[in-house]
């Protein structure tokens, strides 16, 4: 073996949707471990805006939220020449794996997806082919680029279980051809749940916007946010995400930005109050989100930058997507281009 065989980074795929402006679930879920991956990993790192298309978008918000997401993965550290930061449509193969995965895919184990469940009820009106497909489109992100790991939040663990299993169904039938990737959540915030509803996920589709942080809301807004988040009518700060699930998620959220322990939290707030505990929560993520934000403000507008970015990494993308995606057509059997 060469030493650049033995010393070859292993690899890592993410995207995030530009489907509304990111919410603290989304940073603590994952682009806060993107950055600290990026030293150890070879790091690709998606805005997935075809997936975006499942539900309706404005088409004017999805191209800035689009470049929003893109200066948020500056903004919290990502370097654009060591990571892969690219748009999910500007490199064709993701879409055309996806009909090639489609069929290998059965409508089984799609109807099981809990986010098609999900996502379905509450856009009752458009329950398109796109949004039943999404796990395989998933699937051909990840496949494409033989990522070892994928950094998600907990509840992405079900499409990564799928795009193993398609990934092994079809290594089965034409040989080794895709990386079985595995998943990687992070112990600690990988479910962020709603600060008016904590039974329920936070999200940044949600309505009410008392139930999410974005992380580029104003200092102020987040202070008000968490003090206004539901707790329980008892007055102990204690871990128990089933009969105190705000509490238990507001201690989940200290953690995930201070890194400190659930048993060392429960120490340092012993004795105090549920008020005063919300606006140590809330101090906490506004300082963590601060600079990211004065970064984010001096980036958004620079679009000849971020189309710079966008243009390099989506050429390096689509090299390393070709390459797997001309060898799934010769595996399953098309005739090569000629031209
Ligand atoms: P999206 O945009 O819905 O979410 C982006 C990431 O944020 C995580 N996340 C959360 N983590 C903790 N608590 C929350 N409340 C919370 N909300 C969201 C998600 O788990 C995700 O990691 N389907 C993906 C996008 C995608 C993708 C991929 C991911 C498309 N292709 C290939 C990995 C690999 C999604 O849910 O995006």
């Amino acid at each position: 073996m060469t030493e650049d065989i033995i010393n070859k980074k292993k690899r890592i795929f993410s995207g995030i949707q530009p489907s509304g402006n990111l919410t603290i679930g989304n940073y603590f879920g994952a682009l806060k471990n993107f950055g600290a991956l990026q030293n150890d990993y070879e790091c690709i790192y998606c805005i997935v805006d075809l997936h975006s298309l499942t539900v309706r978008q404005e088409p004017k918000n999805l191209r800035q939220h689009s470049y929003s997401v893109l200066a948020l993965y500056l903004a919290t550290g990502l370097d654009p020449e060591q990571n892969t930061l690219f748009i999910q449509s500007h490199v064709s193969a993701h879409a055309e794996l996806s009909w090639i995965l489609n069929c290998y895919t059965y409508m089984g184990e799609l109807s099981r997806m809990t986010q098609f469940k999900d996502k379905s009820s509450k856009h009752a009106d458009n329950i398109n082919a796109g949004l039943f497909d999404y796990p395989v489109l998933m699937a051909a992100d990840i496949l494409l680029y033989q990522a070892d790991l994928v950094p998600v939040g907990q509840d992405q663990k079900q499409h990564l279980e799928l795009s193993r299993d398609i990934a092994d169904r079809f290594n089965k039938i034409y040989s080794d051809t895709f990386v079985i990737p595995e998943p990687y959540i992070p112990k600690v915030g990988n479910k962020i749940m709603s600060l008016q509803e904590p039974e329920r996920k936070m999200s940044k589709s949600d309505e009410n916007e008392n139930n999410f942080v974005l992380i580029l809301d104003p200092y102020d807004t987040i202070i008000r946010k968490f003090k206004r988040a539901v707790t329980d009518s008892e007055k102990e700060i204690r871990f128990d995400p089933v009969n105190k699930a705000g509490i238990s998620n507001l201690m989940g959220i200290y953690s995930s930005a201070t890194g400190k322990s659930i048993a060392d939290i429960e120490k340092e707030f012993s004795g105090i109050n549920y008020g005063e505990f919300k606006i140590a929560v809330g101090e906490a993520v506004a300082n963590e989100l601060k600079p990211i934000q004065e970064k984010y403000n001096s980036l958004i507008n620079e679009k000849d930058y971020l189309n710079e970015i966008l243009k390099d990494s989506a050429q390096r993308a689509e090299h390393m997507a070709r390459k797997t995606l001309s060898k799934v057509y010769r595996k399953v059997g098309l005739v090569p281009r000629q031209f």
